[in-house]
């Protein structure tokens, strides 16, 4: 669900059929935004996650592995590289053991991010990732309308003053460690009276609010969106080939990557399992990009989406044509 930056806002090549996929005659050499999560599973419920249902077990990764699934994303450049795609990164006690070994890769990266719940931190080593200097921006997830009660509504168990401790904590942390990693809170929430609340709430500690739409999340408890769900036909954004955005920033090579803490490469960051289009920790991203898994799924998607059992239910549509949900995730 945290689709690319804004910046790779994807734009149809003027010949390009929206839907059409083909795939890569060589091998890419960047990839715009990869996701992995370091720990599978999530402690929350938050009610517009799919692990609201799901009920996830919580799974770190182990480092060697870690290692292996870095070693496998065979690119000269990442640009924005998440520690998490479904799943609570600081729930791992050794998250600065994997961040060390970031910059020792072979490829580089411009951004690495981590998004937290802030609801729970072993803050000896959290201490350790800050000091490091590796994670360029912090993201704390609080949605709602700005009130302890509303907030710990959708993301049950939170509690608020966990939230507060970790925000005031965090930002003495970061000035003293590593002043120019940013603070951002992200926050589902969609009327201008509640963005005013969290302003009022965030400012003052020093983090910089940032909101978004509700997303439909197939599978999720709730459908917050107040819109009726409808599936497109075809092969999503996700599936598109990297010559759909030639036209944008990198050289027009925007390949995404999204990973579990046990390497399945998966789709998207719309659902933790859309299907498994091969492993990190056994092969390299290219090999997986060219693979049969992710022909047959592309293909399944071409003939009958609707008949499948997480893309029928989910309104993301071809590059050029995301639809509602893909937006809502890069709101102002
Ligand atoms: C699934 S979480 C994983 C990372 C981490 N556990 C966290 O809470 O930030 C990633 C982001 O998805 C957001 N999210 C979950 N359900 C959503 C929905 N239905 N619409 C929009 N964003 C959603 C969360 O608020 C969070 O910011
Ligand atoms: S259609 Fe499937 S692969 Fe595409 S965004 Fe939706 S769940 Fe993910």
């Amino acid at each position: 669900m945290e689709t690319a930056p804004t910046a790779a806002a994807p734009e149809v090549m003027p010949d390009a059929t929206p839907g059409a996929v083909t795939f890569p005659a060589t091998r890419v050499d960047t990839v715009f935004v990869a996701h992995i999560d370091v720990v599978h599973g999530c402690q929350l419920r938050c009610v517009g996650c799919p692990n609201s249902i799901l009920q996830p077990k919580i799974v770190p990764v182990e480092p060697a592995f870690f290692a292996r699934m870095l070693a496998n994303i065979d690119v000269e450049r990442i640009h924005t590289l998440r520690l998490f795609n479904f799943g609570e990164p600081l729930l791992h006690r050794q998250l600065s053991t994997l961040v060390a070994m970031i910059p020792k890769q072979a490829w580089t990266v411009q951004e690495v991010e981590i998004s937290t719940n802030a609801q729970k931190v072993h803050w000896d080593d959290f201490e350790r990732v800050l000091a490091a200097n590796v994670v360029t921006r912090l993201v704390v997830s609080a949605d709602g309308d700005g009130t302890p009660e509303n907030y710990e509504r959708l993301r049950p168990p939170s509690k608020w003053p966990k939230l507060i401790e970790f925000l005031e904590r965090t930002k003495a942390l970061r000035d003293r460690l590593c002043p120019s990693m940013q603070l951002v809170c992200k926050s589902v929430s969609e009327v201008p009276e509640h963005r005013e609340r969290w302003r009022e709430v965030l400012l003052p500690r020093g983090w910089t609010p940032e909101f978004r739409r509700w997303m439909w999340l197939p599978g999720a408890e709730r459908n917050m969106t107040g819109r009726s769900i409808t599936t497109p036909e075809g092969p999503c954004f996700f599936m598109a080939h990297w010559s759909a955005f030639q036209s944008r920033d990198w050289d027009g090579q925007v390949t995404l990557l999204y990973v579990d803490a046990d390497g399945s490469i998966v789709p998207c960051c719309m659902h933790p399992g859309a299907a498994v289009l091969g492993n990190l920790g056994t092969m390299r991203f290219n090999d997986m990009l060219a693979g049969k898994a992710r022909a047959a799924f592309i293909e399944a998607m071409r003939t009958n989406r609707r008949a499948m059992p997480v893309c029928g239910d989910c309104d993301v549509g071809p590059a050029g044509d995301e639809g509602p949900s893909f937006w809502a995730s890069i709101d102002a």
